[in-house]
């Protein structure tokens, strides 16, 4: 006798939080934003509220997981900016999305190996609301408190947050809606928006969260700086008009594909974010925003190379940095990361360390 096999929305992700999102639909349609932000965020079932994300045992791979190299590297540009500001006696680290302080922890052992006054002056705070890590060294806060001077660096943040889904149509840009049809969630259209400079035809996405988060992150500090590594292209790249399908990704261990509405809560979900605004958000909030660089041309152009050759006569650690800087800095992957910084209150003779325009 043959028996019903049928797993239902286990098919599909998470059956809880699947359950908790039809039943906030009520019947009807939520935005794409929304729904977005329930798969990742919901507390309780939210993707990066359950499980080890992150990694070569999870779904995706950051910088941080590749080789403390790349933290080494930002820890020395904090250093600069330390020294430039005057080697001052208290200098905040603060790290919004900082997910289990890997990268935390890279520079905090950078800056314990040195011996020049910059490990006491710095206090590292994580801003994570998601499973924060525990690391003793470093303070977790979803309310940071502003201080004189210091730094803000995120990793992969910007790319993590909810966006907001549109179809450009004759009409103008139509928001992207979500429902349930009874066996799957399945798409609708919404209100017509009107949004400046918005592609005409296709799917485009906007994060209406980026530059809020830019400028409370800017305003963190009064004299320092902010430093950014995102997945993005300048606006006009952004919302080119061959870019039919937008930017926006999912990804279940290590393989990217484009249906959000499968492995709901058990994948991540990412679109690029748009320079042009987060520069904007930087000016505004009265930082100088220096152009941005790939992440390949910041990593050389802070030395990474010398990291590697530095340890030539142990063969087994050369070659691991070597492959994790390959890594770092492949333009297919990692390196095409887009680094932006901004400076505010620091004495400069050009742009920082990692900035300067190539010869
Ligand atoms: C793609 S992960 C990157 C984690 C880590 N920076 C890394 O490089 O491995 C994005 C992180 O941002 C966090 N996040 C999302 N929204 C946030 C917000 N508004 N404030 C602070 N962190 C946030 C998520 O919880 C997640 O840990």
């Amino acid at each position: 006798m043959g028996i019903d096999l049928n797993p239902g929305t286990a098919a599909l992700g998470n059956p809880q939080l699947i359950s908790i999102i039809i039943d906030e639909m009520d019947g009807g349609a939520i935005s794409f934003e929304r729904f977005m932000e329930l798969a990742l965020y919901h507390p309780e079932h939210g993707y990066y509220r359950t499980g080890k994300r992150v990694g070569r045992d999870g779904d995706f791979l950051t910088s941080p997981h590749v080789h403390a190299l790349f933290g080494w590297c930002v820890a020395g540009w904090c250093h600069w900016l330390w020294t430039a500001l005057g080697r001052p006696e208290a200098f905040t680290i603060f790290e919004p999305g900082a997910g289990d302080g890997l990268l935390a922890g890279q520079i905090l052992d950078w800056a314990a190996g040195r011996n020049d006054g910059f490990a006491n002056a710095v206090q590292y705070v994580a801003i994570e609301p998601n499973s924060p890590g525990n690391d003793h060294r470093i303070s977790w806060t979803l309310e940071p408190v502003p201080v004189e001077s210091g730094v803000v660096i995120s990793n992969e943040l910007f790319d993590a947050l909810p966006v907001r889904l549109f179809e450009g149509s004759g009409r103008g840009p139509v928001e992207v809606m979500v429902r349930w049809d009874g066996e799957r969630f399945v798409e609708v259209s919404g209100a017509v928006a009107s949004i400046e400079g918005a592609p005409q035809l296709g799917r485009f996405e906007v994060n209406a969260r980026a530059y809020p988060t830019m400028e409370a992150m800017c305003g963190l500090v009064e004299r320092g700086a902010v430093l950014t590594f995102d997945y993005g292209y300048a606006r006009e790249e952004l919302w080119a008009e061959w870019r039919h399908q937008g930017t926006l990704l999912a990804f279940y261990k290590h393989t990217a594909h484009e249906d959000p509405y499968v492995h709901v809560g058990e994948q991540d979900l990412t679109a690029h974010v748009d320079l042009t605004e987060l520069e904007a958000a930087m000016a505004a909030s009265g930082m100088e925003a220096w152009d941005p660089v790939s992440q390949a041309e910041f990593l050389y152009a802070l030395g990474a190379r010398e990291l590697v050759e530095a340890v030539r006569a142990d063969a087994s650690e050369y070659f691991r940095r070597r492959r994790a800087l390959e890594e770092l800095a492949d333009i297919a992957g990692l390196g095409r990361i887009r680094v932006l910084a901004g400076t505010k209150g620091v004495e400069l003779d050009g742009p920082p360390p990692g900035f300067e325009p190539l010869p």
